[in-house]
């Protein structure tokens, strides 16, 4: 077997209700809160309220930060100046992974000073995290992404046009409290495209080339729950299923963070930095036909490559109506997947044919580009993206 290093947050809480255990957690972590939110406003009912009451029935004063769509530079570097003008020595990331990201950037800043840019790979001076970030807790309300448990926030950058990350394991939470009924008022759109997230994250990360032996296995069990429970995705989701999405997040979130991504992600940096286009929909669009090259370029260039083998146990594990236990299966349940979830085309948000020649090569720049189990060609990367438009 191959050496592998695993390295994950110091805690994780989950289970329904568990929010009221958050007061309580930062109390032992610090002593004034910053709470950096998304979705909902307080006064609202919503989990903003609810984390608001936990901390204050444990005697925690609390600052809000609220985080408008996915963080850049910017927001980061406001939520910083919130802390340090009121003297926050704990923070929280309540929301989508938009405000886990930015609390995670913004606990890392505070302790290592400077400014976001500094740290930034590939846009920024790419400076090393060095010391461990404040301590921050991530309260995921949807599930998605797996913020609650990387250890990069990726943040973009106007200025650049691009999005990038900052990354250390310093940057990792000290509690992930994943509390499933947060995501009761989540719409049923952003549900479905965070939902494809996940699974895209645990495909990507099981067919890395960075995938260890312990990524494998985190990235197996979600990917059997979560590829099982896709048709829950759309309106109709219940409680159990939202519960099992949650879980399926989580354990993508676990698995990227130790293996590293793939194509997909690769173009989910730049067209999100560029185009108003939510990542989980960038990255259903392409999930499909990024499976379908993969496997395609591998057969011609290292039929040999046990990667191959992988896809064919994805494909053994969708539901038999998709096909009969081959990569083919896989291939077909994304694409209805994309189909059932009514998930828009990325020309929807402005990104057309004409953009498609940049927008590659871009992508191959990114960080997740070259966790990609085979190098794809540029005309293939093209055809990719043309698909998804
Ligand atoms: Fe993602």
């Amino acid at each position: 077997m191959n050496p592998f290093e695993f390295s994950s947050v110091g805690k994780i809480i989950f289970g329904r209700g568990k929010i009221a255990l958050l007061g309580e957690l930062a109390r032992g972590l610090g002593s004034v809160a910053l709470l950096i939110h998304s979705g909902d406003d307080p006064g609202k009912g919503g989990p903003v309220d609810r984390a608001t009451a936990s901390l204050s029935a444990a005697g925690v004063p609390v600052f809000f930060h609220r985080q408008r769509g996915e963080p850049k530079v910017a927001d980061v570097d406001a939520a910083l100046a919130v802390a340090r003008q009121n003297h926050c020595d704990v923070l929280i990331g309540l929301g989508g992974g938009s405000a886990i990201d930015a609390a995670k950037a913004t606990a890392g800043l505070l302790t290592n000073g400077g400014q976001c840019l500094d740290y930034m790979e590939v846009i920024g001076k790419g400076q090393k995290i060095t010391r461990p970030a404040a301590p921050w807790i991530a309260v995921p309300t949807t599930a998605g992404t797996g913020a609650e448990v990387t250890k990069n926030a990726v943040i973009g950058s106007p200025e650049h046009k691009f999005k990038a990350s900052i990354r250390s394991e310093h940057l990792l939470a000290r509690v992930a409290l994943v509390d499933a009924d947060l995501g009761e008022s989540v719409p049923a759109e952003v549900r479905a495209a965070s939902g494809m997230d996940a699974i895209c994250q645990l495909i990507e990360s099981f067919t890395s080339t960075g995938a260890t032996p312990m990524s494998d296995a985190v990235a197996m069990r979600g990917l059997e729950l979560a590829m099982g429970f896709r048709t829950e995705l759309d309106a109709k989701t219940k409680r159990d299923e939202r519960e099992t999405m949650a879980y399926a997040a989580l354990l993508s979130g676990i698995a990227l963070a130790n293996a590293g991504l793939g194509a997909v992600h690769g173009f989910a940096a730049p067209i999100g930095a560029n185009f108003p286009v939510p990542h989980g929909v960038v990255c259903a669009r392409l999930l499909p036909a990024v499976v379908a090259a993969n496997i395609e370029s591998l057969f011609e260039t290292s039929p040999q490559n046990p990667v191959l083998g992988r896809y064919l146990w994805m494909g053994q594990t969708v539901p038999l109506k998709f096909g009969p236990g081959n990569d083919k299966a896989l291939v077909n349940y994304l694409h209805a997947s994309v189909a059932e979830l009514q998930i828009p085309g990325l020309s929807t948000f402005g990104l057309l044919d004409e953009h498609i020649p940049h927008m590659v090569s871009l992508a191959k720049k990114s960080s997740s580009m070259k966790y990609n189990p085979v190098v794809l060609a540029d005309d293939v990367l093209a055809n990719i993206l043309r698909s998804a438009l």
